[in-house]
């Protein structure tokens, strides 16, 4: 069974929280996401393996620590993903970065593709998933299948707010794939929403609707 990490870390629980804020407007969410994803890197990458490296300072020899083996990508998930990429990429700047175009279809909650373009080496790449929002699972569980499909071994999910029936469906359909979550919500309403969540994501971040 896949690992479920809920950060409690301060910063990223004050941050949470404005973003919920209905008066929030898009600039600071955006801002405000970036930086959330930022922190939860740190914590998701914390069990990265290193390696032993000598190299010369300009005084003398020594051995200092990199990271070993497999590269990183970020694969976010359109649209929402996009607003966590910057966050990412400011702790992981080698990452490599893919995108996968999936929305919900508002009457079913099925997803839907629309896009997908990875980079070329992505089978041999630890793929960090981010998607701000974990609702009913649908959006996250295909786009990791997608991932699977072209031979990705090694997947991570950060979502900044999940709800407990996305948890679940994700554990069902993908339980080698750990889970970093921002907060772990209450459920979903008759709609598909996250309570108490932030609303439509998406919308917040580039402001449509
Ligand atoms: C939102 C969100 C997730 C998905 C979560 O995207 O960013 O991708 O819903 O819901 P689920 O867990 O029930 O699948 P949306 O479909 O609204 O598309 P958008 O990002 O383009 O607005
Ligand atoms: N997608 C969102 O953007 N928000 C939710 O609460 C659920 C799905």
């Amino acid at each position: 069974m896949s690992k479920v990490v809920v950060m409690d870390h301060p910063l990223i629980q004050h941050k949470i929280g404005i973003i919920r804020r209905e008066e929030t407007g898009s600039k600071d969410f955006r801002t405000l996401v970036s930086e959330i994803a930022m922190l939860m890197c740190y914590e998701a990458t914390r069990d990265l393996k290193l390696t032993d490296v000598e190299i010369n300072t300009p005084i003398c020899k020594t051995t200092v620590k990199e990271l070993k083996g497999k590269k990183l990508a970020v694969v976010p998930i359109l649209r929402a993903g996009l607003g966590m990429v910057d966050g990412m990429l400011n702790m992981i700047p080698a990452a490599k970065v893919g995108h996968i175009g999936l929305y919900r279809d508002p009457e079913t909650l099925e997803p839907v593709e629309y896009y997908c373009k990875l980079p070329a080496d992505c089978a041999n790449r630890e793929v960090f998933v981010v998607d701000p929002m974990l609702a009913t699972g649908g959006s996250s569980v295909a786009a990791i299948q997608m991932l699977k499909d072209k031979g990705v071994k090694n997947i991570r999910l950060m979502c900044i707010i999940a709800a407990p029936e996305g948890v679940k469906k994700m554990q069902e359909a993908h339980p080698d794939v750990d889970i970093y979550i921002g907060a772990l919500d209450d459920h979903l309403n008759e709609h598909g929403y996250i309570v108490p969540g932030l609303g439509d994501a998406g919308d917040r971040i580039f402001g449509t609707k």
